[in-house]
């Protein structure tokens, strides 16, 4: 049976009682659940005894206040996802639960945070560390799970982990795509019927052996407005606007870049 917490000392009853001593695994989501997110929760069931989910549309990691008012919700359906997929808990906080201090606290990151999306988003990357350290601090998990499909996003989770000697691990997980190569993502839906049709080209050219120059020119040239295409630690990165949907994307570099 699927239980839902919506206070962080219930969930610290709990943690210190009845699940002491179990393996807990932890997936933190905005909502909106698709097969992306499903991936992640289906290897925390699989890994740990109890798993964790959390929703929770975290105002602070959103620079544009239209982005999150757009952002979609689908709180019902997604209850009854994580109830069909048989997850132990679903952490559901309010804004006053995870910040009772109204964000005058922060974790603030300087170099891996000042580019990419940390550049193009001010504060963007303040607000997840600062959500997600708050997470982990109240879920104590054994392990918690993130989407390579954020991959900025997991680098920056591992180190703060890290360096503020957190105890849980962060695992890493492969993104998953439509079947025409575009990756999984809650704003796909904002998509118009002809952008979603031009939006695979995104991680069809990332993957190609063209240059960064060449993708941005062959991406402007379709009608994509291109934040960056960037490498970066052994990746190819990509943030581009279709109308007002902002698209990411990342893919592993191989020899023939
Ligand atoms: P959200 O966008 O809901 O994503 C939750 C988790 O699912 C993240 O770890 C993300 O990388 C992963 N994910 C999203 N799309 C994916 C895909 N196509 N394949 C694999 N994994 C995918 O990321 C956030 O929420 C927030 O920033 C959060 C970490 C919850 C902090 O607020």
């Amino acid at each position: 049976m699927t239980q839902v917490i919506k206070t962080s000392e219930a969930w610290r009853a709990l943690r210190t009682g009845d699940l002491k001593d179990h393996s807990i695994g932890f997936v933190p989501t905005m909502g909106s659940l698709h097969a992306g997110h499903v991936s992640l929760i289906k290897r925390s069931l699989q890994e740990n005894a109890i798993t964790v989910v959390s929703i929770f549309v975290n105002p602070t990691q959103f620079n544009d206040p239209k982005d999150l008012e757009r952002y979609p919700r689908k709180d019902e359906e997604d209850l009854a996802l994580l109830r069909s997929l048989q997850v132990d808990y679903v952490f559901f906080p309010d804004y006053k639960t995870l910040y009772p201090d109204d964000y005058q606290f922060r974790v603030t990151e300087s170099i891996i945070s000042s580019i990419m999306e940390g550049s193009s988003r001010p504060g963007h990357f303040d607000g997840v560390l600062t959500v997600v350290m708050r997470l982990l601090n109240i879920i104590q998990p054994s392990r918690s799970y993130f989407g390579e499909k954020d991959y900025q996003q997991y680098l920056l989770i591992r180190e703060m982990v890290r360096s503020f000697f957190m105890p849980v691990e962060i695992i890493p997980c492969p993104t998953v795509r439509d079947a025409d190569g575009l990756a999984l993502s809650s704003r796909n839906v904002l998509l118009t019927p002809e952008d979603r049709q031009k939006a695979p080209m995104l991680f069809r050219l990332l993957s190609s052996t063209q240059s960064t120059d060449a993708i941005m020119i062959e991406l402007e040239r379709h009608g994509f407005h291109v934040d960056y295409i960037i490498d970066y630690e052994g990746r190819r990165f990509g943030a581009v606007y279709l109308g007002k949907v902002r698209l990411i994307d990342n893919v592993p570099l191989n020899e023939t870049h």
